[in-house]
């Protein structure tokens, strides 16, 4: 066993989030019993102090455990926390500790965020096109440059976010035919890639780049999707239709974007939005169209297929779960009394929250995420070198029968107050946590709530295909295709 050698992060917290301001779901919580520990209960067979991670067995020679983890890769993650808190995988040359263990992942993100930084292969592709924005920059640079952004996701700003959410909801919807079939995922990315824009670029002179960026973004992630699935350098330079589409789509964009960028130059008014915001961000840096376009190509990079991803697996829930539906609908009913949604709706729309948190819990957007050791430390009684390679899945770690009793089941009163437990709102990791957490939490929660108070007020949707098909682990965790058949709600028609 090495020595454990451990250099203290410049920034410790105290233990267990208990000070992390970045709070998960449920506002007042149960506390844990005397008897466990936030993520784990008495008996649990691994304890959080081992000497050395847990090389995962089944390791094939050059490729390691490339081939299980491609195959399926979601129950790789799954089956990962039989071995240990820490288990060790080979992909390809490369050495990635797996942690499985939500305190363990606390301590990562939260309590020792200073010993890590964002890093490993997800950020590696994540960079090529999003360059050094906010989602992939280095804690140096992330020091410097969220404390400017955060006034753009601020509560006040998200009153003026919601009733475009809430008009971008009703315009979509209101293209809908009674009977007619719609495929809701394109339908979902649609509305958010517009709502996303739109919150970016307020301003009546950039509305036609707001819509530009909107109609491009499908073209673009496609392109990203690929370029982060094809090792090497190669594959963008190669002539085919994925390629050409993603360059043009990205030319059209930073095109719009430069003409726009100039124009609120030349017209200092007060804009408020988010261009805004991060035009004055960087109003110092070396090359600002470059950084404008990389925090613009960032925030629609995080925002738009994790919101929409996050509607559409609700909404089959919600068609998988007939009385989840009924009660949604009383909710509506009740808390809307025939009004158009709005901000000052979203607190009294409880159980909506507690049903969006509940999908968030079983299909994280985000399902794994990676990070580096910054500096020699430890996890538990384990070194870990400066360098190591971490990766955790919310995905696996949100179905751990001892945080989350009966995983598989879709249950959202498991985050009524009364019910939510330390060790759930500390061990859900769909937004990340610590200062890396993720900035527009609000935005997409507001932008989910609205769309479903939107849609389940005014329309039934009923799903031909079977709603428990398998999910697709892409750069976010995607749907499978959810075409519904739409149909006036009865409370619409009356
Ligand atoms: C349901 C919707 C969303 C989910 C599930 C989600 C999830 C996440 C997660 C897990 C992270 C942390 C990544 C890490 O720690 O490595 C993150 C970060 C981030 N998200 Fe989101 N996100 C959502 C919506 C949005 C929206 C709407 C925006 C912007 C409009 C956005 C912008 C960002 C940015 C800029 C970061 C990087 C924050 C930082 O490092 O300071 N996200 N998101």
């Amino acid at each position: 066993m090495p020595p454990l050698h451990r250099t203290s992060c410049p920034d410790r917290h105290p233990p267990h989030g208990m000070t992390d301001h970045t709070t998960g779901p449920g506002a007042s919580v149960r506390q844990p019993t005397p008897a466990t520990t936030p993520g784990r209960a008495a008996g649990d067979q691994h304890p959080s102090s081992v000497a050395q991670p847990v090389p995962m067995p089944g390791g094939v020679p050059l490729v390691g455990h490339v081939l299980s983890l491609a195959a399926s890769p979601l129950s790789f993650f799954e089956r990962l926390g039989r071995f240990g808190p820490i288990v060790e995988i080979r992909l390809g040359r490369r050495r990635v500790w797996v942690l499985t263990d939500a305190e363990l992942v606390r301590r990562v993100l939260v309590t020792d965020q200073g010993c890590f930084d964002k890093g490993g292969l997800l950020n590696e592709k994540i960079r090529i096109v999003a360059g050094n924005g906010l989602l992939t920059c280095s804690g140096q640079s992330h020091a410097l440059q969220r404390p400017p952004l955060q006034p753009a996701f601020q509560h006040a700003r998200l009153a003026d976010h919601s009733k475009v959410m809430r008009d971008a909801a009703l315009a979509l919807t209101d293209d809908w035919l009674p009977g007619q079939t719609v495929d809701l995922g394109t339908e979902m990315r649609r509305l958010t890639a517009e709502v996303t824009a739109r919150a970016l670029i307020t301003a009546p002179e950039g509305r036609e780049a707001a819509q530009q960026i909107a109609r491009s973004l499908p073209d673009i992630l496609h392109g990203l999707y690929w370029r982060m699935l094809m090792p090497g350098r190669l594959f963008p330079r190669l002539p085919l239709p994925v390629n050409r589409r993603f360059d043009r789509e990205s030319q059209r964009v930073r095109q719009s974007l430069n003409q726009v960028v100039e124009h609120y130059r030349t017209h200092p008014v007060a804009h408020t939005d988010m261009l805004a915001t991060v035009i004055s961000a960087n109003a110092g840096h070396p090359t600002p169209g470059q950084a404008v376009y990389d925090q613009v190509v960032t925030f629609l990079m995080a925002g738009v297929e994790t919101t929409a991803a996050t509607i559409v697996w609700a909404q089959r829930m919600i068609g998988a779960h007939p009385h989840i539906a009924a009660r949604l609908r009383r909710e509506l009913h009740t808390v809307l009394d025939g009004a158009l949604p709005d901000h000052e709706h979203l607190s009294a729309l409880k159980f909506t929250r507690q049903i969006l948190t509940e999908t968030l819990r079983l299909y994280p957007p985000g399902w794994f995420l990676t990070r580096t050791a910054a500096t020699d430390t430890a996890l538990g009684e384990t070194h870990v070198p400066a360098g190591t390679e971490i990766l955790f899945s919310p995905y696996a770690l949100h179905r751990n029968a001892r945080v989350f009793p009966r995983p598989h089941t879709f249950d959202p009163d498991r985050w009524h107050p009364s019910r939510v437990t330390i060790q759930q709102r500390q061990g859900f990791f769909a937004f990340g946590a610590g200062r890396r957490k993720c900035i527009g939490d609000a935005f997409g929660m507001a932008a989910a709530t609205l769309a479903l108070a939107v849609i389940n007020s005014r329309w039934n949707l009923r799903h031909p295909a079977a709603p428990h098909e398998a999910p697709l682990p892409r750069t976010v965790l995607m749907p499978p295709s959810t075409p519904v058949y739409v149909h006036p709600a009865a409370s619409a028609r009356a």
